[in-house]
């Protein structure tokens, strides 16, 4: 058993009953390997641009003697897998105008799959908004506190239409997840307050500049996204 931390149990929970996972920027290799020994997954092909990177995950799939399950590969993205070859792909601890990019330039892969489960580091917005845009379902959009930080996990799924967009919640807002409001998740009242409170922080550094606006308007959604909260108790 591989010791995960929240943020990687958090992934591992919604890639459970996959078939055969991508684990994209696999790395240090723990979630490939936590997937197979667990039996969350039958088989797990393990990405990185990295050659020392993939090395690691090496290391531990030959640790485990998982090598007849996990298959490393070296390469950008999702040009290493085949379409039809994964039903589900993890791409965690990136940007996430990286993740769009990755997701863009492998349509065929990203239509077969019935899972993506994607955690930017950065650009959480931009990547949200897109999945939107472009009629991806989200299934689930979490919230997990681990250190010092609150990570966003999102489980998408390529669908024919644009999610509807939930009554209640901010229009045009990408923040946080309308489905994490959806679903109440339980750090989302703490983290939009603490969201909300950095930016008053930061407006008042901001008066008069191009940022001022951007800054405004997410107080805003942020403030009725707590008032809402405030509402369900
Ligand atoms: C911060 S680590 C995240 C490791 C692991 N996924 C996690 O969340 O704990 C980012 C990994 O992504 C890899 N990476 C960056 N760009 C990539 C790309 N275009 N394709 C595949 N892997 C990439 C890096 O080499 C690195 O191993």
């Amino acid at each position: 058993m591989i010791g995960l931390d929240p943020r990687l149990r958090c992934a591992f929970e919604l890639l459970q009953g996959a078939d055969t996972v991508a684990d994209i920027g696999c790395d240090h290799g723990k979630l490939t390997a936590a997937l197979l020994l667990d039996g969350a997954c039958r088989k797990v092909i393990a990405g990185d641009i990295s050659p020392d990177c993939l090395n690691k995950a090496r290391d531990v799939i030959d640790r485990y003697a998982l090598n007849d399950r996990a298959e490393p590969r070296l390469g950008s993205g999702l040009e290493i897998i085949a379409p039809g070859e994964c039903d589900a792909v993890a791409i965690l601890g990136m940007g996430g105008e990286l993740i769009v990019e990755l997701l863009e330039a492998s349509p065929q892969v990203v239509s077969g799959m019935d899972r993506l489960v994607l955690q930017p580091m950065s650009g959480i917005e931009e990547l949200r908004q897109w999945l939107y845009e472009k009629g991806f379902h989200v299934q689930a959009d979490r919230l997990i506190a681990s250190g010092k930080r609150v990570y966003q996990m999102i489980s998408a799924q390529k669908a024919d239409q644009r999610d509807p967009w939930p009554e209640g919640f901010p229009q045009g807002c990408y923040l946080v997840g309308y489905r994490a409001f959806v679903d109440r998740e339980p750090l989302l009242g703490p983290y939009c307050r603490e969201q909300a409170d950095k930016r008053r922080r930061q407006l008042r550094q901001a008066a008069g500049t191009a940022g001022e606006g951007r800054l405004l308007r997410e107080v805003s959604q942020l403030d009725e996204i707590i008032k809402e909260i405030e509402g369900w108790n």
